[in-house]
């Protein structure tokens, strides 16, 4: 291989490498599901039982983790609270207990399957001010 055929080599891996990348992208299996609710106008009372819903309308054929978790988060902060865990992501709802937190117009809260997706901010009442 002379100096110029060595190029012509590396620059035709180079837009191989490229031309692939796009398709591996396509293939990969993510299931970000929407959270429906909580959503900005919801408002959640300490101690009550809730339902926690996402859209499940669009799911791939493949999903690398059907086990679901729910945490909830207070202004841009993860809090060490796990609502609901270990549910299959499909199931589209949940029922869940409201925690007995400070009240708050900014909680929110994390579902986690294949990816994370965040709800918007929702209040929380009942509990104490802070
Ligand atoms: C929530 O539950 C806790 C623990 O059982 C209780 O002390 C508290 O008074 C309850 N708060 C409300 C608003 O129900």
């Amino acid at each position: 291989m002379n100096f110029t055929s060595l190029i012509l080599f590396y620059v035709a891996a180079l837009v191989s490498i490229v031309a692939a990348a796009p398709m591996r992208l396509s293939t990969r299996d993510v299931f970000v599901p929407p959270v429906l609710t909580p959503d900005a106008a919801t408002t959640w009372t300490v101690n009550s039982t809730v339902t926690v819903t996402w859209d499940v309308s669009d799911p791939p054929a493949q999903i690398t983790n059907k086990l679901g978790s729910i945490r909830l988060r207070k202004a841009d902060r993860a809090l060490p609270l796990v609502l609901a865990d270990g549910f299959d992501i499909l199931l589209g709802q949940i029922d869940v207990t409201v925690p007995w937190v400070v009240a708050g117009t900014d909680y929110s809260i994390v579902l986690f399957g294949d990816s994370g997706n965040w709800s918007p901010d929702f209040s929380i009442v009942g509990g104490p001010e802070f």
